[in-house]
């Protein structure tokens, strides 16, 4: 026996006895069963999505203070939560990661305040905050300060919002009031198969409507994806969705006054797009994929699209052009012909707003009929959900250059960004056709008469359109009006677009101050 060592400290041997049981979090049996369904544990998590090494722990030592309901012999590690700090690719973020080892990841009042502690500490440092969720809600043995808890968080989401990028991952459970958090925050990934949102569960929904519908079907990934929109990405495992969350934040700068990283991959700002004088088909009514448009215009292999599979009449996604992350939103004219409905309008107009918010230059792709026409759409609140569209554009303060592609017709070229409604630059194919109405629809109307009276009427209203077609069913008229800058050959859109972003970045605009605008929700 080596006499020279030193005697352990006790005191620091208790401390790493208490950090011990405190790492084995639920312990061996639940952490097994965590992976049984294809979980990682919280602590596993966090691991995987931070850089090597970079995790600071926050409030290890934390347990609850209930002693109701068999609360005071519980035994909770860190309280059911591992919050802390850490690092993705080099940048700051904060980190929460519930643990449903320990009492289902249940939300109590200390495990709130954990939450809270850190949405703080990520608002005042302005560095982004992720939420990785699985829990079963609001401690049941805790009540009302559980309840209060929640409280606490929400208004935490609110202030936070549009100042610092909070993203959700959503890895188990989010049951009941619970998911308004998420909801709250600016992006929600969740995991297919493990992954669950909703406000009351099957059971509830049984006895009160006589639905029957299963866990899955009511709000897993791909529902709350495809059927509400709630969701933003659904992902194959816990490990997919952390390098989704990794992939993200490499188009987002800190916070709402820092710049996005640029990440110029090399490719040629003026690489031309071969593919796109073909793209658009010779007949203005077949359709065409828009994507393949955003594919050849954005760096090689940067778009990121979010919401697929939801009101895909329009597109929108993340993007990198010349290096710098773009937000690109682009009608889609396999779907509903590229008309703007209720879904569409929601899912373009919140988009938007995110993109001025943490400062991502715009790109909008314009081929769109107009709004979608009939009741549904009209009893639904079209006027209210389309204004959003105009209010979004209007509102938004960073670069944003439009780009007509083929039709821009009436509100829905107005909407889309339009120069008007506050597109600083506007560039038009040859094969845009810019007006108020198609040219079927306006002959008939201003033609009426001369149509009515003409001895054979349908070959009087083909004249009659043709006509219109000929004199405005192009860019020309826009372009001679200046409401476009240019209209361009469309295998060099890539350049032009980059030029024009490169000369906007240092734009400055100003909106009158006030509380805040009152957008027709
Ligand atoms: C306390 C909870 C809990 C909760 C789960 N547990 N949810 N403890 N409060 N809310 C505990 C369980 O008792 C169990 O403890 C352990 O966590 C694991 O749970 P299991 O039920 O064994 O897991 P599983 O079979 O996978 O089912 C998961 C579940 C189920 C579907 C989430 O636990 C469940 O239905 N929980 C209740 C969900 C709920 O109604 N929450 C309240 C929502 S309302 P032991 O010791 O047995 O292992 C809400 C209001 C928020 O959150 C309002 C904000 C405004």
């Amino acid at each position: 026996m080596d006499n020279n060592l030193p005697t352990p400290n006790p005191k620091i041997l208790e401390l790493h006895r208490r950090l011990e049981r405190i790492h084995a979090m639920g312990g061996t049996d639940r952490v097994e069963r965590q992976h049984r369904q294809n979980k990682l544990s919280a602590r596993e998590r966090i691991a995987q999505l931070v850089d090597p090494d970079s995790f600071e722990e926050i409030g290890a030592h934390i347990e609850s203070r209930a002693t109701q309901l068999g609360m005071d012999k519980a035994v909770a590690p860190a309280d059911g939560v591992v919050t802390g700090v850490g690092r993705i690719d080099g940048r700051v973020v904060y980190v929460f990661a519930q643990d449903f080892t320990v009492l289902g990841g249940s939300l109590g009042e200390m495990h709130a305040a954990k939450i809270q502690r850190i949405q703080d500490l990520a608002l005042k440092s302005g560095v982004p905050i992720i939420g990785l969720n699985d829990s079963g809600g609001a401690r049941i043995q805790e009540g009302v300060d559980a309840l209060n808890g929640y409280g606490e968080i929400f208004k935490r989401n609110t202030w936070a919002s549009g100042v610092i990028p909070q993203i959700t991952v959503i890895m188990g459970p989010s049951a009941g009031g619970a998911v308004y958090s998420p909801a709250l925050t600016d992006l929600i990934i969740m995991v297919r198969g493990t992954g669950q949102m909703f406000i009351t569960g099957p059971d509830v929904i049984k006895s009160v409507t006589g639905e029957s519908v299963d866990q899955d079907a009511l709000g897993g990934a791909d529902s709350q994806l495809r059927k509400s929109g709630v969701a933003h990405l659904a992902c194959a495992d816990d490990r997919e969705a952390l390098v989704s969350v990794r992939r993200l934040l490499s188009y987002l700068p800190a916070n709402h006054v820092d710049e996005p990283p640029v990440l110029d991959s090399g490719d040629p700002h003026d690489r031309i797009g071969w593919s796109l004088a073909r793209i658009i088909p010779e007949d203005s009514a077949k359709p065409y994929d828009v994507k393949e448009v955003i594919e050849t215009l954005v760096d090689t292999g940067t778009f990121f699209e979010l919401q697929a599979g939801y009101a895909d009449n329009v597109v929108i996604g993340l993007g990198r052009m010349g290096g710098r992350s773009v937000g690109i939103v682009a009608n889609q004219p396999r779907v509903l012909a590229g008309t703007l409905d209720i879904n569409a309008s929601d899912k373009l107009a919140r988009f938007v707003r995110f993109c001025d918010a943490f400062n991502l230059a715009m790109v909008t792709l314009v081929d769109t009929p107009g709004y979608l026409p009939g009741t549904q759409q009209e009893f639904g609140g079209i006027i209210r959900h389309g204004a959003k569209v105009l209010y979004a554009y209007a509102e938004a303060v960073v670069p944003k250059v439009t780009v007509i592609l083929r039709k821009a017709y009436g509100g829905a070229y107005l909407a889309m960004c339009s120069r008007s409604v506050g597109a600083d630059w506007v560039l038009a194919w040859p094969s845009a056709e810019i007006a108020v109405m198609g040219p079927e629809g306006a002959a008939k109307i201003i033609f009426r008469d001369a149509i009515g009276k003409a001895e054979n009427p349908d070959e009087e209203r083909q004249r009659r359109t043709e006509d219109y077609r000929q004199r405005f069913a192009h860019p020309y008229v826009a372009a001679a009006h200046g409401h476009v800058d240019a209209v361009i050959d469309p295998e060099h859109t890539r350049h032009h677009v980059i030029r024009a972003l490169m000369a906007l970045y240092n734009k400055r605009e100003d909106r009158p101050s006030r509380r805040h605008g009152n957008i027709p929700l």
